[in-house]
């Protein structure tokens, strides 16, 4: 068995806490360069000098790696890795579990010109992430783990394997064929976006079955294939099983409690007898130990509550992150949100969701929102008009009923599934396993629909 191979630096682990709490991924990281190919077609490619000569250190520094694998092209260079296309050499002579694309073709189904092209003889390709060597052990011991727990479930990259040469590890993944996210969210229709999400949501019921939370939803962490609707999660490289370093939050607590505690919290009581100062303020010689919780995942994508140090993060943050993806294919921005810091992050969802909301949210988690920014609203903007504005249809209605019509049935239908997404409360938030039953998502495909009308 190949899994047998997996080796990792288990005896070496050391880990710097402060790197873990502080991981943070700026906007503009997730559009990462990648090169992409969604065609059916494998064609040699052109590959750059520059590519081929890192290609050949790589080689160099990796000793084997090239009786096992032909390197082809570097197709992602990201913050903790550079992934390589490669061709299996030794496919043949492996149990190959994974590879969905050859299973399909034993189908009865599949047609015989489909499986001509992909006869024995065809190269396989695999996905090789050298994970910088610069990464904790414990990080890379980490993915290694959660992905071979997860390697069962649909839509989820599975790990093929992994080596270790002196301090640099590899993981070995089925190559992907995928279109960069850029080239089709300005153009996907309603019935596109319900695709994808159900085969991220799908994803995220045995991630999150598995309490496993995933941390860095995005699209360039979701490989889809929009020519056959089908879409991988990838890179595992942040994510963490629930309940690891947790604290006691307030949001724990049941309503009646929280608000009991709030009511005779000691903000509460200032508030009462002095009031709030106009301008937001904060104790000279604080005391209080400063809160420390798991911030990893990158700006625009973060959950309130991550923003916000919850202590108790829960799978709920990766469906917030969806919507921040179903928001953008909406919006047709992306990326959508794009701060320099947690707090300009905070600052745009207060934009959109207001003011009230955010104080109501931050007190949840026992934290005090306050800010001096006269423009925010207290309700905020409805997604509606937000949408109709970042679409340019903005007729400057002022009536919501002739905003709304404004928008397609199909478009209607899909923010009410966003509103489900974007809520402020992780524990009013949609589960992955309830958005697979949402009338949006498990909606029948339009072909069927027609096949099933009379
Ligand atoms: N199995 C795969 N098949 C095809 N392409 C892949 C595969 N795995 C990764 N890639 C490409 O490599 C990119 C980087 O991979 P990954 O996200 O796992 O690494 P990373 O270093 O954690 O990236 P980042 O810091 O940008 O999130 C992906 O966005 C994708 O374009
Ligand atoms: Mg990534
Ligand atoms: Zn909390």
């Amino acid at each position: 068995m190949q899994e047998e191979q997996i080796k990792v630096l288990e005896d070496e682990c050391r880990e710097d806490e402060d790197t873990v709490m502080d991981e943070s991924r700026g906007p503009l990281e997730e559009s990462g360069y990648t090169r992409t190919n969604d065609s059916e077609e494998e064609e040699e490619e052109d590959v750059e000098d520059s590519v081929l000569e890192d290609i050949a250190r790589f080689q160099d520094s990796f000793k084997g790696i090239n009786k096992r694998y032909r390197l082809i092209n570097r197709i992602g260079e990201g913050t903790f890795s550079t992934v390589y296309k490669a061709e299996d050499l030794h496919y043949h002579s492996f149990q190959n579990d994974w590879d969905i694309e050859a299973k399909e073709n034993e189908r009865p189904s599949s047609s015989p010109k489909k499986k001509a092209i992909r006869s024995s003889s065809r190269p396989r390709y695999v996905a090789i992430k050298k994970i910088y060597v610069t990464s904790s052990p414990i990080r890379i011991l980490n993915e290694l783990s959660l992905l071979h727990d997860l390697k069962a479930s649909p839509n989820v990259c599975p790990l093929i394997t992994a080596f270790r040469y002196q301090d640099q590890v590899v993981a070995i993944l089925p190559y992907f064929q995928h279109k960069d996210f850029r080239d089709y969210f300005t153009d996907f229709t309603v019935e596109e976006m319900r695709l994808y999400f159900r085969s991220l949501f799908t994803a995220l019921k045995w991630v999150h079955r598995a309490k496993i939370l995933h941390r860095d939803i995005k699209p360039t962490n979701f490989l889809y294939s929009p020519q056959h609707s089908r879409g991988v999660l990838v890179d595992f490289g942040l994510a963490e099983r629930e309940g690891t370093d947790w604290y006691h939050c307030n949001c724990e607590h049941d309503p009646v409690e929280r608000a009991y505690r709030i009511k005779h919290s000691h903000h509460e009581s200032l508030r009462e007898t002095v009031g709030l100062p106009a301008m937001p303020s904060y104790p000279k010689n604080d005391q209080r130990p400063s809160r420390r919780a798991n911030r990893a995942g990158t700006r625009g994508f973060r959950a309130p509550e991550v923003l916000l140090k919850c202590t108790a993060q829960t799978t709920a943050i990766d469906m917030w992150s969806s919507g921040v993806i179903l928001l953008t294919f909406l919006s047709r921005r992306f990326p959508f949100f794009h701060s320099a810091d947690d707090i300009d992050a905070l600052l745009e969802i207060t934009a959109i969701f207001g003011k009230r909301r955010m104080r109501e949210v931050a007190l949840l988690h026992g934290q005090v929102f306050q800010t001096n920014i006269t423009s925010y609203s207290e309700s905020g903007i409805s997604f509606d008009k937000l949408i109709l504005w970042c679409t340019n249809r903005n007729s400057g209605s002022k009536n919501s009923q002739t905003r709304v019509a404004a928008l397609s049935e199909a478009e209607r239908d899909a923010i009410k599934f966003l509103e489900r997404c974007l809520e402020c409360e992780p524990g009013k938030r949609i589960t992955a396993e309830e958005a697979l039953e949402h009338p949006f998502i498990a909606a029948p495909e339009e072909d069927d629909a027609k096949v099933e009308s009379p």
